[in-house]
């Protein structure tokens, strides 16, 4: 994917203001403007007039810049859109809450198609969305496959955990009690090893991401204390396919940008597989050794990702 990268996309409740201009001087690649579930019901209208005034004012760099709508079921949400959608040129696109439908999917590509009808060709809309709810997960590949414009798709871990029974308090953390004690044994005494409770869900959705050619997005880690928890949970992230992480708090803005920008070791060996294979092409040979390891044609496709990855990282 050649896209410009979302290595991070960080999480600005539009009822605080204060946080707008530390979130535009901020090192994330993207961001959105919450009108969701950190905005109080009463603050809904006026969570909206301020995303849109900051639309108009901040200076947002070259960031890509969501909102994020209240859900489609709510009686803001069409107005989110259409409100936005046709105010503000600045907005790259809208991240909508809880999809579970193809219906719904269909239902804001069109609100969208009418809005870009309206704005210049190079400021289209951009969709992303969230899947978080069981229903959602039940049917995300019909929901990607379905789409014409989907960019990002982002694993809600908080909603998708309540929407299975509510048994995690940290939203995107470990969970001591999903665990499996190893065997009585006279020599040692018993471990527990945790097991990762979000497996499933993620890879389930970074499957269907990478099937139907959308970026994945790994969302929140709330312990924003725990540096080397988000850093573990954006490496498993990325090792399963994502493409970036949420921050809800600036602290988390260059773990993530760590985590998911190839390192100067990943770039250094791509360029040297790509030269070992060359040579080896030129010699009629279709796989190689480097360093004692096997390169065949999958180490070029490898190899030319991790490039691919470096070049699309932009300074935001
Ligand atoms: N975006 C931009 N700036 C932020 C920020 C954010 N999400 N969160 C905190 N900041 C800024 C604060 O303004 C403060 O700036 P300053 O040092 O210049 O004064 C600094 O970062 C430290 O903030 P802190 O005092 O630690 O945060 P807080 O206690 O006021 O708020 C949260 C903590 C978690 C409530 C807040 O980070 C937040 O609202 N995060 C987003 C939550 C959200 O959007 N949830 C929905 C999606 S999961
Ligand atoms: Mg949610």
């Amino acid at each position: 994917m050649t896209m410009r990268s979302m290595r991070c996309l960080l999480a600005v409740p539009a009822v605080r203001e204060e946080f707008f201009q530390k979130a535009a001087d901020s090192s994330t690649d993207a961001l959105f403007l919450d009108l969701e579930d950190s905005v109080a019901p009463d603050r809904k209208i006026a969570a909206r007039a301020n995303a849109a005034r900051a639309l108009h004012e901040i200076a947002w760099k070259r960031k890509r810049v969501l909102v994020r709508t209240n859900a489609l079921d709510t009686e803001w949400a069409f107005r989110d859109i259409e409100h936005l959608g046709a105010n503000c040129p600045r907005l790259d696109g809208f991240l909508i809450p809880k999809v579970g439908s193809v219906e719904e999917l269909h239902y804001v590509e069109a609100l969208l198609g009418a809005l870009n009808r309206e704005r210049p060709p190079d400021r289209a809309l951009e969709l992303h969305i969230l899947i978080e709810t069981a229903l959602g997960m039940a049917r995300v590949e019909a929901i990607i496959e379905a789409a014409k414009r989907i960019v990002s798709v982002s694993f809600g871990v908080g909603d998708y955990s309540l929407s299975l029974g509510g048994q995690d308090r940290l939203v995107g953390g470990a969970n001591k009690h999903y665990a499996m004690l190893t065997d009585e044994n006279p020599d040692t005494s018993r471990e527990a090893h945790w097991n990762d409770q979000w497996h499933y869900a993620l890879a389930r959705v970074v499957n269907a991401c990478h099937a139907f050619n959308v970026m994945p997005l790994d969302g929140p880690f709330g312990n924003f204390a725990d540096t080397r928890g988000f850093l573990a949970a954006a490496a498993r992230g990325r090792v399963l396919g994502y493409q970036g992480k949420w921050a809800i708090h600036p602290t988390q803005i260059a773990l993530a940008n760590q985590a998911y920008t190839p390192s100067d070791e990943e770039v250094s060996w791509a360029q040297a597989a790509l030269s070992a294979l060359d040579e080896a092409e030129r010699a009629g040979k279709g796989a190689v050794a480097l360093n004692g390891q096997l390169l065949d044609v999958a180490h070029r496709k490898i190899a030319n990702q991790i490039l691919a990855r470096a070049a699309s990282v932009h300074d935001p």
